[in-house]
């Protein structure tokens, strides 16, 4: 079993690139199943989640090969639409885009319930019902997702802001006949970029960034390049590493209107911030101010930085808290948390954080993707050594996270640890 050791208490300075967006990434691979040609898809990164992805395709039967460590071509001539029930998709959410691909281009799909983060209920009734509302059967059994289609047939379907639906439904959607209008569509970044690159390989779709997106159903798509969009999750999460160190930290290659809501939070908290065309410079003088912040769908604060900036307010003076808005349980890592000296109390959807106590390093377990991350930024403001295990969660969103904080300054390591340590002196 691996193991990250941090010593926490060394300011973080520097500058940092960002790699592809994950969420932009495990659409985008999916939509190329629906390419009349190869693509080659640039910017990704790697992460263990794309690696699921590109074993779900190789298993589809497309082609799917690495160009280099960033850069895939797949070839989606050869895909078929057998059941997806592979380890490599019930590990992931994602996996779910195989329907809307496949449906799309075959009229037909199956692939596992997904899998993913632990927040409670992520049902995909919203995905069910946009595929039933262009006219295909969808049942589940045995965990398995099936949907078919004589036919697909443009409709109106309102999906109140769910990323993965609002996708999905955009994947089917282009090889229906005639329009369909989504309503209430998800307005995320990532949302934007699956748009784009679909229009690219020859789709009509208007509106992707709006609440309101048009996809005219079009003949066979061709094939083409495109690169992935920076990764805004990536980017908040190393700019509040650079606040809760008391550091002076840049991170470049991203789009800075993407962080608009993490970086006027954090001005709001004291944070010094400089924004530049394709970077953000976040510096940390002094006391930073507590925070009240509630997670919203795009353009709001997201939930994909709660549990980050939840340990951010952990070690600031004061009382702040923070309200999850968007998932029913997405907790679990305060109990992790506090084995490092947080005081924060749970209210419903609300955290409750009586911060600025020194945080003290402990062994603690990531119990989620984001939630790992959240105990990595709190190891790295507390007292001694902090050891985190379960570090499988962090590979899957996180490119060489290790190695852009060393370079930053931090002192992070990984180590084997064996699955039942002896205590030393036992024997
Ligand atoms: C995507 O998940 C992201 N995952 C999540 O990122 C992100 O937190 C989430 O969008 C919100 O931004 C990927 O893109 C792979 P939703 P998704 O559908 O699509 C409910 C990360 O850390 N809902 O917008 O599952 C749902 O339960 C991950 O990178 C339904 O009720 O999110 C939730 O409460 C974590 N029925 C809310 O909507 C449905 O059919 C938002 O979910 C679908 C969703």
């Amino acid at each position: 079993m691996e193991q990250l050791i941090i010593s926490g208490r060394r300011r973080l300075q520097g500058s940092i690139a960002v790699s592809g967006a994950k969420n932009a990434a495990l659409a985008v691979i999916p939509a190329a199943l629906c390419a009349g040609a190869p693509c080659v898809i640039d910017n990704l990164p790697v992460i263990d989640d794309v690696f699921n992805y590109v074993d779900i395709l190789r298993r589809l039967g497309a082609g799917c090969d690495f160009l280099d460590r960033n850069t895939l071509r797949i070839d989606p001539s050869s895909a078929a639409p057998i059941p997806a029930d592979f380890d490599s998709a019930r590990k992931i959410r994602a996996s779910y885009y195989v329907l809307g691909a496949l449906l799309g281009r075959f009229g037909e799909a199956a692939v596992t319930l997904p899998g993913g983060c632990n927040f409670g209920s992520r049902p995909i009734d919203l995905h069910i019902k946009g595929f039933e509302a262009l006219g295909a059967e969808v049942r589940i059994e045995h965990g398995i997702v099936y949907a078919r289609a004589d036919r697909l047939v443009g409709a109106h379907v309102y999906l109140n802001a769910s990323v993965g639906a609002t996708i999905n439904v955009m994947l089917a959607a282009i090889n229906a006949e005639g329009v369909t209008v989504i309503e209430n569509a998800a307005r995320e970044p990532h949302v934007v970029d699956v748009a784009n690159f679909l229009n690219f390989i020859g789709a009509d779709i208007k509106g992707a960034g709006t609440d309101t997106i048009r996809i005219s159903g079009k003949e066979p798509l061709r094939g083409g390049d495109y690169t992935i969009i920076p990764d805004m999750i990536e980017t908040g999460t190393y700019m509040i590493a650079g606040a809760v160190t008391g550091g002076d930290v840049t991170v470049s290659n991203i789009i800075p209107k993407h962080m608009e809501s993490l970086t006027s939070k954090l001005k709001e908290m004291d944070c010094g911030i400089e924004e530049g065309e394709d970077a953000i410079r976040v510096m940390a003088r002094g006391q930073l101010s507590p925070a009240s912040i509630k997670t919203q769908v795009y353009p709001g604060f997201p939930t994909d930085l709660q549990p980050q900036m939840t340990a951010l307010l952990a070690t600031i003076n004061g009382a702040s808290s923070m309200t999850e808005t968007v998932f029913d349980n997405r907790f679990q890592y305060i109990g992790e948390l506090e084995r490092l000296g947080a005081k924060i109390t749970l209210e419903g959807r609300t955290a409750l954080i009586d911060g600025g106590v020194a945080l003290t390093g402990a062994e603690v377990t990531a119990t989620d993707l984001r939630g790992g991350i959240a105990l990595i930024i709190a190891g790295l403001s507390a007292y001694g050594e902090t050891r985190l295990n379960n570090v499988h969660y962090v590979d899957r969103g996180y490119e060489d996270f290790e190695d852009k904080l060393r370079y930053l300054g931090a002192d992070i390591t990984r180590r084997e640890t064996a699955v039942f340590e002896i205590p030393a002196g036992i024997l």
